[in-house]
């Protein structure tokens, strides 16, 4: 199975708007035995969480991981982890979960669809769950050749405490201000509308309360914008910072500026260059 990064919320388009990044985790699997630790690894769990759905008993897995997607940073490790286990799942009972039965177990596991369904099918896509619990998505066409410049940071912010942070209720003002910009992300992307994307990443919903737990976050923002980034934001619940650049000159720029401030901040971290995916979390036969 191979599995790809993902970028969550876009900036204002908290909880519902995600793409896939071209950096994939790979998992080989093997038949194995039941072991102890099968519920504490995601990938054993999301694939057991298949069996169960279907009522068939769970055989175990043997697995052997690449991970290329830094744990807790940001980046939808936990997505492609859950994506390439019900995936494993499923292809081992035959394939009985249709897209949209996987989408909304997965999701269940990982409790944000604007990770999953990108790494699932790919992609920018909005995505939400519905009252009863169903995840709904739809593809938002990208007519911009962007690229992703990442600045990982060496420190790792888990999820549950980068949300823990946030707030309970938000005002009114501040809802129709990020309700606003993701649209206008939706619009911007695709209508091919580069001009619009600083806006439309501007968010009042997390980004505030989190920026704090990773004090470097606002300079590499403003450094990468700086350097002619078109947008820049907080990945997924952080602390990587991505900035969507165009063009070689631009990529190399951001690059660079990210790469210097953090150097003067004194922060550890790598940054990484990265293609936007049409492709989504798949089974390679072997
Ligand atoms: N939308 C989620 C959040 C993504 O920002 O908490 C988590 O990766």
């Amino acid at each position: 199975m191979r599995a790809p990064a993902t970028s969550a919320n876009l900036g204002a388009g908290f909880d519902c708007l995600g793409l896939a990044l071209d950096l994939w985790n790979e998992v080989v699997a093997a038949p194995g035995r039941l072991a102890e630790d099968d519920a504490s690894n995601l990938i054993l769990r999301s694939a057991r969480a298949v069996y169960v759905l279907v009522g068939a008993p769970y055989p175990g897995f043997e697995l052997r991981c690449e991970n290329r997607i830094i744990f807790n940073r940001g980046l939808g490790s936990s997505a492609a982890a859950i994506a390439c286990g019900v995936l494993l799942g499923n292809a081992c009972l035959g394939g009985p979960l249709d897209t949209n039965a996987l989408l909304d177990l997965a999701t269940s596991i990982e409790g944000h669809p604007d990770n999953v369904a990108p790494c699932l099918l790919g992609g920018a896509r909005v995505a939400l769950l519905t009252d009863t619990g169903h995840v709904l998505q739809s593809p938002v066409s990208v007519a911009l050749e962007l690229t992703a410049v990442c600045f990982v940071p060496e420190h790792n912010v888990p999820t549950a405490h980068a949300r823990g942070l946030l707030p309970t209720a938000v005002p009114l003002s501040d809802a129709v201000f990020n309700v606003a910009r993701a649209s206008l992300m939706v619009a911007a992307l695709t209508a091919g509308r580069s001009d619009l994307l600083a806006e439309a990443c501007r968010d009042r919903l997390h980004q505030p309360f989190r920026l704090p737990l990773f004090p470097a976050g606002a300079p590499l923002l403003e450094a990468a914008v700086q350097a002619g980034a078109l947008a820049a934001y907080i990945s997924g619940a952080g602390p990587t910072v991505l900035a969507l650049c165009q063009g070689a000159d631009q990529v190399a720029s951001v690059k660079h500026a990210f790469e210097t401030r953090a150097a003067d901040l004194d922060v550890a971290g790598s940054t990484f260059v990265l293609a936007l995916t049409q492709s989504g979390a798949h089974v390679v036969p072997t």
